[in-house]
C-alpha cells in the first residue's frame, strides 16, 4: 500500500504535476498534525460522543468536558482530514468511519489510536536510534497502564484478522491441542477453538501481560477452551510432542536471529508428529520499497522499539528449517494488508 498527497482541486493537480508543491512539508507537518487530531479524537472520546449524529461543538465539547474553542479547532481539522462532516454547524461522522471509530462495533480501532499515543512519543526516538543503534526494549519499558492498552490495541488489529485467518490454517480437524506464543487477547486462539471443537488452546504470556489479556479473552471466548500460562518463550522449556499447533503472532521481530533459532528448535521439539508452526508477521520485503509504506514503515518502528525489526518470508522460513520443519504455502489476509503468516509441518 502507498500514501499518497492527492489533489483537491486543478490548480492542486498542476502545481504536483509540475512539482511545485512542497510535498515534504506535505508528508511530514500535514501528516503528522492530521495524525495527531485523529488519535486525539479517539483519546478524547470526540467520536463516541457524536456517534450516528450530527452535533454541535458546543454539545461534543460538552460531553466530551474539554474547552469548547479548542474542540472547535480540533472537528474542523477532523473536516479537512476527511473524517467529519460539517454542515448547519453540526458536525457527524462520516458512515464508513462507524466501523472503525465507534465502540459499538468490533472492529473499532479506538484503543489502538490511543496506544499510539506511546507508540508516538517512541518513535520521536528514531534519530538517537539511527545514530547509536541502540533500541528500547518494548516489554521492560511499559507501565500497568500502559500495558492495558497495549493488549487492547492488539485485540483491535487482530479481531477481523483472527477470524478470517481460522478457516485458513492447515490444522488437522482432529487436532486437540495448541500452543500460542504471546498470544495476549487471545483472538487467534479463540477463533480456531470455535472453528475445531476438539482444540484446547494455551497462551503463554509474559506474567506482567497476563491481567490484561485475560480480561480480552473473558469477553470472547465462548468455548471455555482457552487458558492462560505466565512465563516467557525465550526461556521455558516448551515439551516434547505436546502440540499440534504452535502458534507465535507479531511476537518475532522483538527476537534476535539467534534467539528466533533457537525458539525454533524448541517448538519443533514440543510439536506433535505431522504438526505445524506458524509465524504471523508484517514481511520485510526483501528489496528495499518493495511492498510499500506498509512493509517499511513497520520495519523501521519495529527496529526501533525491540530487538530486530520485520523478518522476510525466507529468514522466518530458515528457522524453521533449520529446526528440521518443512515449508508449507504461507498464508495472507486482507484484514491486515503485508502480514502473513508463514508455515511449516513437522
Ligand atoms: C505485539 S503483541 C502480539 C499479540 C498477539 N499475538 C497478536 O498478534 O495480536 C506481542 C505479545 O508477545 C508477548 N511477549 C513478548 N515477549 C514474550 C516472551 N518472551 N514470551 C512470551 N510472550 C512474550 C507480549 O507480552 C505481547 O502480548
Amino acid at each position: 500500500m502507498k500514501l499518497k498527497t492527492q489533489p483537491e482541486n486543478p490548480l492542486e493537480w498542476v502545481a504536483l504535476k509540475l512539482n511545485l508543491a512542497p510535498t515534504p512539508l506535505v508528508d511530514t507537518q500535514i501528516a503528522f498534525n492530521a495524525a495527531r487530531a485523529i488519535m486525539a479524537g479517539a483519546e478524547l472520546g470526540i467520536y463516541e460522543a457524536i456517534g450516528k449524529n450530527s452535533k454541535t461543538a458546543d454539545e461534543i465539547a460538552a460531553e466530551c468536558k474539554t474547552n469548547t474553542h479548542a474542540t472547535k479547532q480540533l472537528l474542523n481539522c477532523l473536516v479537512g482530514v476527511g473524517y467529519l462532516s460539517w454542515s448547519d454547524d453540526k458536525y457527524s461522522l462520516k458512515t464508513k468511519y462507524h466501523k472503525w471509530l465507534l465502540k459499538e462495533s468490533e472492529s473499532n480501532l479506538i484503543s489502538k489510536l490511543r496506544f499510539q499515543l506511546i507508540e508516538w512519543n517512541w518513535m520521536a526516538m528514531l534519530e538517537d536510534y539511527v545514530r547509536t543503534g541502540t533500541t528500547l526494549q518494548l516489554h521492560n519499558s511499559v507501565n500497568e497502564k500502559e500495558w492495558n492498552l497495549y493488549q487492547e490495541g492488539m485485540r483491535d488489529l487482530s479481531v477481523n484478522a483472527a477470524k478470517e485467518l481460522a478457516g485458513k490454517i492447515p490444522i488437522s480437524k482432529n487436532a486437540t491441542s495448541m500452543l500460542d506464543i504471546g498470544g495476549s487477547h487471545g483472538l487467534y486462539s479463540i477463533e480456531l477453538c470455535k472453528k475445531y471443537p476438539g482444540l484446547k488452546s494455551t497462551i503463554l504470556e509474559l506474567p506482567a501481560a497476563i491481567e490484561s489479556a485475560s480480561a480480552i479473552a473473558k469477553r470472547y471466548d465462548t468455548t471455555g477452551r482457552v487458558s492462560y500460562k505466565g512465563g516467557n518463550a525465550l526461556e521455558d522449556d516448551l515439551g516434547s510432542e505436546l502440540y499440534d499447533l504452535v502458534m507465535i503472532n507479531n511476537v518475532v521481530h522483538h527476537f534476535t536471529p539467534e534467539q528466533n533459532n533457537a525458539l525454533a528448535q524448541k517448538i519443533a521439539r514440543a510439536l506433535k508428529p505431522g504438526g505445524i508452526f506458524i509465524i504471523g508477521e508484517f514481511i520485510r520485503a526483501e528489496k528495499p520499497g518493495e511492498g510499500g509504506v506498509i512493509a517499511s514503515a513497520s520495519g523501521l518502528y519495529f527496529s526501533v522499539i525491540s530487538a530486530s525489526g520485520n523478518w522476510s518470508a525466507d529468514e522466518i522460513e530458515s528457522w524453521q528449517k533449520n529446526a528440521g520443519l518443512k515449508p508449507e504455502k504461507p498464508v495472507t489476509t486482507m484484514t491486515i494488508p503485508g502480514w502473513k503468516m508463514i508455515i511449516a509441518r513437522k
